[in-house]
């Protein structure tokens, strides 16, 4: 931590994949992790023994006084949870990308949002330091303290507003759990000819290269864009004995055309 800088007392409430990330980068950058709570006593402790602080399951038993409160707990729990709490004067935020700042009206004096922009699973470590983080807060004095905390531990931090975060989550979501999920679906029908899903890694990762080189309009090829019906109806009968597959084929083909229409 560089001299000077005020050491944060930081409450996590949830243990879970966020959690874990930001705790350990925050703790990395010289504050204080006092306390876990979380729903089950084994996430709470677990995580709590990493930095040889207090857990709990209940958050009513949080510890007084913190300089700032994290909930990074799953978004349907989360009204519930800011229901039974008591904050004091401090800080509270939550890592939501699709909750409003105004879930903490009425509740808080000092609440904000600390969203990160990238996909956590247990076991990957991604490089914090390159992961855009979202900032919003109530005042100026708010906003102020928790940029400089997300500029302690990412290079990228952004002031985002509530609407412009929805925003955000939803693109994040069609490229992430979407994009993942086309893979799922290439890995079933690769299966069946005994193929493997590494083959298609030198393209995918050409893909997003060429996607953020060129801009992805530009970057679109295949038989949808240049509309090659023998080859489009080709795969749509390999696929007549997947019909949910085959569905997606024909939304993603009709989709690109009306794109490629638009953009003439
Ligand atoms: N995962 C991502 O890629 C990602 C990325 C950006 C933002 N976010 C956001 O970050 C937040 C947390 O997501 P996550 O992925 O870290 O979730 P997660 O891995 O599912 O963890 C959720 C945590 O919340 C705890 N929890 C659930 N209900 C609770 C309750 N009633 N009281 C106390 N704790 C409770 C769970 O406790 P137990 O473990 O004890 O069951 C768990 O520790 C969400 O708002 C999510 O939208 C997620």
């Amino acid at each position: 931590m560089t001299k000077n800088k005020k050491s944060y007392s930081i409450i996590f409430i949830g243990a879970g994949r966020v959690a874990g990330h930001l705790s350990r980068a925050l703790h990395d950058a010289g504050h204080r992790i006092i306390q876990v709570i979380s729903r089950t006593e084994e996430s709470a402790r677990t995580l709590a023994n990493v930095f040889g602080c207090a857990w709990d399951t209940d958050i009513a038993k949080m510890l007084p006084d913190p300089d700032l409160i994290i909930f990074a707990v799953r978004d349907d729990a989360l009204q519930a949870l800011i229901a039974r709490m008591d904050v004091g004067e401090a800080s509270v935020v939550h890592t939501g990308g699709s909750i409003p700042m105004s879930v903490f009206e009425g509740k808080a004096r000092s609440y904000g949002v600390f969203y990160p922009l990238q996909t956590f699973s247990a076991g990957r470590t991604p490089d914090i330091r390159k992961i855009p983080m979202c900032i919003e807060a109530n005042t100026s004095g708010n906003e102020l303290m928790l940029m400089d905390l997300a500029r302690q531990i990412s290079d990228v931090v952004l002031r985002v507003d509530s609407t412009k975060r929805l925003t955000l989550h939803l693109a994040a979501i069609m490229i992430n759990n979407f994009g993942n999920h086309l893979l799922v679906l290439a890995q079933e029908i690769l299966r069946k000819e005994q193929l493997s899903l590494d083959l298609l890694r030198p393209l995918l990762e050409e893909t997003v290269a060429k996607a953020f080189d060129l801009g992805p309009r530009k970057a679109q090829t295949g038989p949808a864009a240049r509309n090659d019906k023998m080859v489009i109806k080709k795969h749509l009968d390999l696929l007549s004995c997947s019909p949910e597959i085959q569905r997606v084929y024909q939304v993603f083909t009709e989709s690109i055309q009306h794109h490629m229409e638009k953009g003439k």
